[in-house]
């Protein structure tokens, strides 16, 4: 795992949209992996940002989310599709038949799961996974105890999620119990992930992500069985890790030898 301390979420934000930028470029028909809640946010205002200002193209990329509540239709305010068409999707030049957002209001779920699945393979995989964290550790909605090799099905929210995400509805009872997400199976077939965390609420959940053992306890720690996963932490988030010295190091050394790479001449050596 490469992990990045910035200084604030805004970094964060702008380190990660960088990948983003610069998958696109060299790959302009690829495939992202996206993610909801509060955290990507400042990714995706990036992304505006680099297709308004810097004509960044996304009209040949394709998108799959990790998840979905089931009950709320499309055009539900806290539905995840509405969540990316207004804080995204609308945004840039992305064509919508190349959007995917699991639906959480289908009346056969074991067939349309699998089929999610299927129409992440035929797309050829997924390029670049962004990746928030739940504070129990948990990406997508892959909560505690779920199989690490799991893959696109329903699953109950833990408690703790339930009163996390109440802040976006007008109350606790309001949140849907049940979610339609892709399994952490799904996640480790994306050939890179970048996975983010903003603010000492999430501390723990980081620590035990990147330094703990690989548990189903916290889901999130089976990217240590990634070969690709870059963390995006600011000081709050990363303020627990033990090892925080050495990653430090490690990033000085990894942008010594990216600026190397961009010398004239430096693929002739
Ligand atoms: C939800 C989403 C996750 C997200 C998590 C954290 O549970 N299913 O994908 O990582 O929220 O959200 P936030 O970034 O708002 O803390």
């Amino acid at each position: 795992m490469r992990v990045i301390v910035e200084k604030n979420g805004q970094e964060v934000s702008r380190r990660a949209a960088k990948f983003f930028d610069e998958l696109v470029r060299n790959k302009p028909n690829c495939v992202l992996g996206l993610a909801t809640g509060s955290t990507p946010l400042g990714v995706y205002q990036e992304m505006i940002r680099m297709h308004r200002e810097e004509n960044l193209d996304f009209s040949l990329v394709t998108t799959f989310n990790l998840d979905e509540y089931v009950g709320l239709e499309p055009t539900h305010p806290q539905s995840y599709r509405y969540f990316m068409q207004t804080n995204l999707f609308d945004h840039i030049n992305v064509d919508p038949w190349k959007t995917h957002v699991p639906d959480g209001m289908v009346a056969d779920f074991e067939s349309a799961c699998r089929a999610y699945e299927h129409h992440i393979v035929d797309a050829g995989g997924i390029d670049l996974q962004l990746l928030g964290i739940g504070s129990d550790g948990h990406i997508a909605f892959n909560e505690p105890g779920s199989s690490l090799g799991s893959r696109t099905r329903l699953k109950t929210l833990a408690s703790e999620t339930v009163r996390d995400n109440a802040r976006f509805f007008q109350n606790e009872e309001e949140v849907p119990r049940l979610a339609v997400t892709v399994g952490v199976g799904t996640i480790l077939e994306a050939r890179r992930c970048i996975l983010l965390a903003i603010g000492e609420a999430k501390a723990d959940a980081i620590r035990a992500t990147v330094e703990g053992p690989v548990t189903a306890q916290i889901t999130a720690s089976a990217l240590q069985l990634h070969r690709e996963v870059i963390v995006i932490v600011d000081e709050g988030a990363a303020s627990k890790l033990a090892r925080r010295e050495y990653y430090d190091e490690v990033e000085k050394s990894m942008l010594l030898m990216e600026a190397k790479k961009r010398l004239p001449g430096a693929t002739r050596r």
